[in-house]
């Protein structure tokens, strides 16, 4: 059987934005090893390119571009570099400040670093899914996923400006999803619980307990727990699945 990324007209790109490390290298990973040719878009040039090369090396189709999805300059550039790839069947909206944004409570929280958190986390998926659009219908219709954060079911505390950010991505995707299903194009969210990563190493202990505490599977959630469900979304198989918030995180919230 043809690899997942394969069809007649050739090879299909996956662009997951933030892939430089994290939820979004392991995400690029599996996508490459679907047989799509990824897209590393990220803030970080040196971090984007190193993890291309490491894909690469592993014998992946990848390719690293630099893209500030809080930019728009940047994501409209970022789009004519992957156009230049090929036919484009999907994104994967991962950017995000996760790293160190808790600690505080809503009244604490100060204006620049609520507009900050709103335009990377709310307003880059929008800026990105717009740039990419009009590729995904030209393709013949696509996949987006966007990653949303289970914070936003729960509703934890000293989070709230991020907190809001995943609430505006969950409401996006409905939006995004009723206007391009009739264009063969699907908008879901994955709602990811605390997982272990770099941008996870500082957050207290007594949260990393309170989900072990009250998660249905206790031991720690890992990005390759999430790797199988973005596929999925990304595949023929979810095609008739659009404008749903999936939350994998071994039943921390349950809805
Ligand atoms: N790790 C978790 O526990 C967790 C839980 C729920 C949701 N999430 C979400 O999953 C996504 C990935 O999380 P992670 O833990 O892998 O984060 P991470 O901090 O490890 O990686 C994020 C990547 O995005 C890049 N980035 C940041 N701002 C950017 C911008 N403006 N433009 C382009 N790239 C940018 C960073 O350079 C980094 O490489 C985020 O949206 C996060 O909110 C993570």
């Amino acid at each position: 059987m043809a690899p997942r990324g394969s069809t007649a007209a050739g090879t299909r790109t996956v662009v997951v934005t933030g892939a430089g490390r994290g939820l979004g290298l392991a995400t690029a990973r599996r996508a490459g090893e679907d047989g799509y040719r990824v897209v590393v878009a990220e803030l970080d040039a040196e971090r984007g390119e190193k993890a291309a090369a490491g894909l690469r090396a592993e014998g992946l189709d990848a390719h690293a571009v630099r893209a500030d999805v809080a930019d728009p300059g940047s994501v409209t550039a970022m789009a004519r570099e992957v156009a230049a790839l090929g036919p484009l069947h999907g994104l994967v909206n991962n950017a995000g400040l996760a790293d160190a944004v808790g600690g505080k409570e809503f009244h604490e929280i100060d204006v620049a670093e609520w507009d900050r958190i709103m335009a990377v986390n709310a307003r880059g998926p929008w800026l990105v899914a717009r740039a990419l659009l009009p590729q995904l219908i030209a393709s013949g219709g696509g996949r987006v996923v966007n990653l949303a954060s289970d914070a936003a079911l729960y509703g934890s505390p000293r989070l709230a400006h991020y907190i809001a950010s995943k609430g505006a991505v969950i409401a996006l995707t409905r939006a995004m999803a009723r206007e391009t299903g009739d264009h063969g194009v699907t908008v879901n969210a994955v709602a990811p619980g605390i997982t272990e990563g770099e941008s996870t190493e500082r957050v207290p202990a007594e949260r990393h307990e309170l989900y072990r505490l009250n998660r249905a599977i206790s031991r720690p959630q890992r990005p390759d727990d999430l790797t199988g469900i973005i596929a999925y979304l990304l595949s023929e198989e979810s095609r008739y699945v659009t404008g749903q918030v999936i939350a994998v995180n071994g039943g921390f919230t349950m809805h």
